[in-house]
């Protein structure tokens, strides 16, 4: 599989959205991340259906949302209304995972599951087969522009392990203070999806950034 690079809009410029998610379609990007934080399961508020739907109009990529959200049964179907193609939910905000992810899937869309940087890829052991993605937190969620966790090489390698030979189609993203310096090392560590923030918005040309993460 040709890996994928989903710059995360958390660090666009809110001024001027619209801009920014057409810099995105120009782009090499593949998809859009789409970080929603609820003040509870992260200490941050970053927005909600309104401003997907906007998201969702202008963009011509699928939608990576990644729902940093306490109880995230409660919003799914409101998510895929808004334009999401993939929904990740995390482990530990999840009580009955194999329901959540059932009922992702019986929406139409694509079923993720985070894990924050303490939880092991051991706990996905019984529902590896079942998912389109695993989304390894590379910071501690709720803020862009933090430093990269090198203990995610581990993890990466752990779920390579996991997946084989019982779910070959397996997306294994990687979120948290990716740039162009360490890129190379998580996708021959077995990474092939790339989520970016800071290192893309920030960059003098975020469309170069996008582009030097995708080749
Ligand atoms: C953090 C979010 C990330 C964030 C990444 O909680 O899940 O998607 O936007 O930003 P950078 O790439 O700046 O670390
Ligand atoms: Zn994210």
């Amino acid at each position: 599989m040709n890996h994928l690079v989903s710059p995360s809009i958390l660090a666009s410029d809110f001024g001027n959205l619209q801009r920014d998610i057409e810099m995105l379609n120009r782009s090499d990007a593949d998809w859009i991340h789409v970080d929603i934080m609820d003040g509870l399961f992260v200490p941050n508020i970053s927005f909600g259906f309104p401003v997907v739907e906007k998201v969702r109009q202008h963009a011509q990529k699928p939608l990576d949302v990644h729902l940093m959200i306490v109880d995230p049964d409660r919003y799914l179907e409101r998510f895929s209304k808004a334009g999401a193609e993939i929904i990740t939910v995390h482990f530990e905000a999840c009580t009955h995972l194999n329901r959540t992810v059932n009922a992702i899937k019986e929406l139409g869309c694509k079923a993720g599951v985070a894990l924050n940087p303490h939880t092991p890829v051991a706990f996905l052991e019984d529902i590896i087969e079942y998912l389109d993605l695993v989304l390894i937190m590379s910071v501690n969620p709720g803020f862009g522009g933090q430093k990269f966790i090198p203990n995610t090489y581990k993890k990466i390698a752990d779920l390579v392990k996991l997946g084989s030979g019982r779910n070959e189609n397996l997306h294994i993203e990687i979120d948290g203070g990716v740039d162009e310096h360490n890129a190379r090392l998580l996708l021959d560590t077995g990474a092939n999806v790339l989520v970016a923030g800071n290192s893309v918005f920030s960059a003098p040309d975020p469309i170069e950034a996008i582009s030097k993460l995708k080749h």
